[in-house]
Parts: C-alpha cells; sequence; structure tokens
C-alpha cells in the first residue's frame, strides 16, 4: 500500500478563476501541489467543453510543476502531439475513447510523454490487463467525467484496490489516480483502498487563495 508521505496531490484546474487561471496555478504550486491536473473535454466524449493545448501552453510558464493532463476526448490521436509540444508531462487517455488505445499510448511515448489510461466507473479494472507495460498512470474515475462537484461513487474503491494488487505484481512504478468527489472524507478512505495520486478540484478550490495551501494538506493527510 502507498506510504502516506508519496501521497500527490493534483489540483483540477477545472475549478479554479478561469479568468486568472495563470495566477491559480501559480497559487497552488505555492500552495504546494505535486501534479497540475488539467481537464481537456470536447462536448462529444463527455458533456462539457473546457480548454485546449493553447491553454496548457500559456499556462506552462506558470508553474514546472507536473503538468497532468487528462485528455476526455474522442478522436483523440490527431490531438496528442498538440499536447505534448504545449508543455504536458502525463498524457491520460480514456480506454473508452478510441478502440486502439495501445497504439494511443506508445504514440504518447514516442512523444517522450508519460503515458496514462483512465477507465470510467463503469469500465472494469481488466480493461487495463494488455496494457499495463505501456502506462505510467493509472486514473480511477471516481464520477462520470464531465464536471467538477459531483458526488463520489462508492464502487470505485474496490477498482482500486484491485488496480493496486494489478500495479504491484508488475514491480513498477506506476502511480495510481483518483479523481471525482474527492474530499477530506473520501481522500483517506482512497488512499486506504491504495492509490497515490488524488484529484480534487472543488476541495482545494474552496474558501479562495487563502485556503489553499491548509486544503492542499489536509488533503494528504498531513493537517
Ligand atoms: C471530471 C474531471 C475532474 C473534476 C474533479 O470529469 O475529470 O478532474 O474536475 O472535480 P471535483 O474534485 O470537484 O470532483
Ligand atoms: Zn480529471
Amino acid at each position: 500500500m502507498a506510504m502516506s508521505q508519496s501521497i500527490r496531490i493534483a489540483p483540477s484546474i477545472l475549478s479554479a478563476d478561469f479568468a486568472r487561471l495563470g495566477e491559480e496555478v501559480r497559487a497552488i504550486d505555492a500552495a504546494g501541489a505535486d501534479y497540475i491536473h488539467i481537464d481537456v473535454m470536447d462536448g462529444h466524449f463527455v458533456p462539457n467543453i473546457t480548454i485546449g493545448p493553447g491553454v496548457v501552453k500559456s499556462l506552462r510558464r506558470h508553474s514546472e510543476k507536473v503538468f497532468d493532463v487528462h485528455l476526455m476526448i474522442a478522436p483523440v490521436d490527431p490531438y496528442i502531439e498538440d499536447f505534448a509540444a504545449a508543455g504536458a508531462d502525463i498524457i491520460t487517455v480514456h480506454v473508452e475513447a478510441t478502440p486502439h488505445i495501445h497504439r494511443t499510448l506508445q504514440l504518447i511515448r514516442s512523444l517522450g510523454k508519460k503515458a496514462g489510461i483512465s477507465l470510467n466507473p463503469s469500465t472494469p479494472a481488466s480493461a487495463v490487463d494488455y496494457l499495463i507495460d505501456e502506462v505510467d498512470l493509472v486514473l480511477v474515475m471516481s464520477v462520470n467525467p464531465g464536471f467538477g462537484g459531483q458526488a463520489f461513487i462508492e464502487s470505485q474503491l474496490d477498482k482500486v484496490a484491485e488496480l493496486r494488487r494489478r500495479i504491484d505484481e508488475t514491480g513498477r512504478d506506476i502511480d495510481l489516480e483518483i479523481d471525482g468527489g474527492i474530499n477530506f472524507e473520501t481522500a483517506p478512505r482512497a488512499i486506504a483502498a491504495g492509490v497515490n495520486v488524488l484529484v480534487a478540484g472543488t476541495a482545494t478550490f474552496s474558501g479562495g487563495p487563502d485556503a489553499y495551501q491548509a486544503n492542499i494538506r489536509r488533503l494528504r493527510g498531513d493537517a
């Protein structure tokens, strides 16, 4: 099981003030964020539209932290190169978004980026079975993707535990990340189930900039 000191917090900028995005990224960086989680939505794979590679590129000069780019788009292959060039460090794609996920993961790695695979709530853990050697991160969606501020789906904790076993069997350093409905109550339960990266939008940004540091510490289990 992941040790508490290795827990990483990835604030989702979906809950930031979009009119002040550069400032918000600097603020969560200074407040102790480990990864900057960037939610990309296309109004097709998910029912919402957010940001594209141009915004990622503009944000790059505001932080040197890991840019954890979560692509909720279909098709996805035509955009991978753009997000890589924009400065993504980890590029995560949904297994449900393409019939050729193996090829997509190879494409991400061929560009020198870390490859992540994301599973919707209804997708079983076994979806990673023939892909685990191609990934650096597995993302369990604990809400249906599309919006911040939704309620945590309890059944995903079993999936996390199963994926933790699967990842440990490989002996490789693969991140196990959870995204959706993570707050001070669900964070410790997700950690106990085996995640080492917590995405948190609402819980990080609530209370405004003065609260970011305390929010991040509390999510990590330090306070
Ligand atoms: C949902 C996004 C999440 C979302 C999380 O589709 O992938 O990253 O912003 O928001 P909270 O933490 O508010 O549930
Ligand atoms: Zn996300």
